[in-house]
């Protein structure tokens, strides 16, 4: 080995790697495979990777200062993106088992119709004799007329045919032969479908012979340890083609594992699951299929990808699926605009309805909004930034356990609520906007966001909460376990930043229209956070831009709408051609360069009087 390699131990997954001088614990633990939770991307902003050296040595950095208190240092903490290891190092990296709210059933607006383009056509040829002047490939299309098939179909045909055999089964989709199956046997036709998230991945596994769900699985996006932004992703990815096949990798083989997972659990053949289809957005659509995604981190944020892309199992690397089996990514709109938003589109049927003012939003890091004015549809992004995720909030985590997910005012106190049976250790986007609207209801906080000046008017138990840390004013959640649990001044800007960026997207696509909010028949929340969120608080916290209560009681969740989507798409092909039709029309205002937009926005950081 040589000497400038350093040896890095992973003790707690019992893997270890050797990594250049100059690279960090969180390079090695991304080439060990070891997942470490790097929101900021390994930049040193979120003081999230921490990790626990036992052996060895690392200098010191800033960013470690900043996060770590002197005793976690003194006791071997540090943050993996910015330890560099001097010589040989023993690491343990945190392991939690964690119970994450990954939501994986979504809403169908609509009748679904169970019409596949995934099919099975039985054929008997009869034997032929010297001097019939016929091929069998002749006598393959007299029986299946306009079918199309490749030199494996032919191979499969000589094998069948020489065999003896004269009854095959085609499996076919639309008019192409996938494969041929000896005899007639009854064995099902599978497929699965996939909502791949930048934060967490949902799939489900289909009986296409029935249409019944079979089995669903969910995850963390294992791509999180190259950062929890889709920006952090691109920039790693653009870096090299080395990096763009490392992170493509990564993606591949979790949607891989997961396959074989399902098929494990239901006892299938993955031979036998013969399409995928992917909803999610732009770069985890371009990245899932290897593809540079450097257009999409600079302006005009131009997408590679287009209006439904079919790509073969083999081609993409997978390997728990039927070789020749179809891959097809959803539809996409633009650089932010992606599969997960046609696939919502879908799943709500926005194509298809002309009687209703209806908006849908998905609120992520990106946020997502589409406009249906009876049957005219506009759509646009905004950058939300990553807050509502837990990230750049100090005491900010994912919605994983010891996450405060709820509070509400209870007489002169407030109660939090956390994911599993412990201690808080931090809060999520659905507890942040609870905290943040109980604070205004209670008048913590101005409409700007400002901290009272009067705390003690306060009854005590709230007056407990309000203190001054380091010369900046908190709202404490909970002191009790071993974290102690608050909201800043600063984390409420951070708020204020994605909750203006959201309010100011959808009050933009209703002006285009001339529209206010309480003309609209539907508001639709997508996606996992849209179904854990508090509606009322949400309004009261200026994430929508609700004018009045009476609005609340038309907004509803529509779960994880990118899954169910993508699903009906699977299960009904005329659904897949009119979204891909409809796709071309639907109207992209692209905010970044809408020159009200800015106006919007900061009129939007204000927090909303609601009447
Ligand atoms: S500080 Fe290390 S990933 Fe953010």
């Amino acid at each position: 080995m040589e000497d400038s390699l350093i040896q890095v131990k992973f003790l707690n997954h019992k893997h270890s790697v050797h990594i250049n001088r100059g690279e960090t614990v969180l390079d090695a633990a991304k080439k060990a495979g070891v997942y470490i939770n790097s929101p900021c991307g390994g930049m040193g902003l979120c003081g999230k990777c921490r990790v626990l050296i036992k052996s060895g040595q690392t200098r010191i950095t800033a960013e470690e200062r900043k996060f770590l208190s002197p005793e976690e240092l003194e006791k071997g903490f540090r943050l993996a993106c910015k330890a560099v290891p001097e010589g040989d190092l023993a690491v343990q990296a945190e392991e939690k088992k964690t119970e994450s709210k990954i939501l994986s059933t979504g809403v169908l607006n609509g009748e679904l119709k169970f019409q596949p383009a995934l099919g099975v056509k039985d054929v008997k040829i009869p034997k032929l004799e010297l001097g019939c002047e016929k091929s069998y490939s002749g006598l393959l299309e007299e029986k299946l007329p306009g079918a199309s098939y490749d030199l494996s179909i032919l191979r499969e045909l000589a094998d069948i045919t020489a065999s003896g055999e004269d009854s095959f089964r085609a499996v076919m989709v639309g008019s192409q032969i996938l494969t041929l199956k000896r005899g007639q046997a009854s064995q099902s036709l599978f497929a699965v479908c996939f909502d791949i998230g930048t934060t967490t991945i949902a799939g489900e596994l289909v009986n296409l012979s029935t249409g019944e769900s079979v089995d669903s699985v969910s995850a963390g996006n294992e791509q999180g340890g190259y950062g929890a932004d889709v920006l952090s992703r691109i920039n790693y990815s653009s870096q090299s083609s080395e990096n763009l096949k490392d992170i493509s990798d990564v993606i591949v083989s979790q949607i891989d594992e997961l396959i074989s997972r399902l098929c494990v659990r239901s006892g299938i053949e993955p031979e036998t699951v013969y399409s995928l289809f992917v909803a999610g957005n732009t770069t985890m659509l371009q990245l899932f299929a290897g593809i540079n995604c450097s257009n999409l981190g600079k302006i005009p944020f131009i997408n590679v990808l287009g209006r439904g892309t079919l790509l073969k199992a083999k081609e993409v690397g997978l390997k728990n699926l039927f070789p020749e089996g179809d891959v097809y990514l959803m539809p996409v709109i633009g650089g932010f605009l992606g599969g997960d938003t046609t696939a919502c589109i879908a799943a709500a049927n926005l194509n298809s309805e002309k009687q209703k003012l209806q908006l849908l939003v998905d609120i992520g890091t990106n946020g997502e909004i589409v406009l249906n004015n009876y049957g005219e549809i506009t759509a646009a992004s905004t950058a939300a930034g990553p807050a509502l995720e837990g990230a750049k909030i100090s005491c900010g985590m994912r919605a994983d356990t010891g996450a405060v997910d709820e509070c509400s005012l209870d007489g002169g106190d407030i109660n939090c609520g956390c994911i599993g049976s412990g201690e808080p250790e931090g809060i999520c986007g659905s507890g942040l906007i609870d905290a943040i609207a109980c604070m205004l209801e209670a008048g913590v906080i101005n409409m700007m966001g400002h901290f009272t000046d009067k705390p003690e008017s306060f009854p005590d138990g709230i007056q407990s909460r309000i203190q001054k840390k380091n010369g900046e004013m908190e709202f404490v959640l909970s002191d009790s376990g071993s974290k102690h649990v608050s909201i800043t001044q600063r984390d409420i800007r951070e708020f204020q930043l994605a909750a203006g960026a959201i309010r100011a997207g959808i009050n933009i696509l209703l002006k285009r229209r001339g529209l206010k909010f309480s003309q609209l028949d539907e508001v639709l929340l997508a996606g996992g956070f849209g179904a854990f969120l508090n509606v009322e608080n949400a309004c009261r916290a200026g994430l929508l831009p609700c004018e009045s209560t009476g609005c609340v009681s038309r907004i509803s969740s529509i779960g994880n709408a990118a899954l169910a989507g993508v699903k009906r798409v699977l299960l009904d092909s005329s659904a897949k051609e009119k979204l891909e039709i409809d796709c071309r029309e639907i109207k992209h205002v692209e905010l970044s360069v809408d020159t009200d937009f800015q106006m919007e926005f900061s009129e939007a950081m204000l927090f909303p009087q609601i009447s």
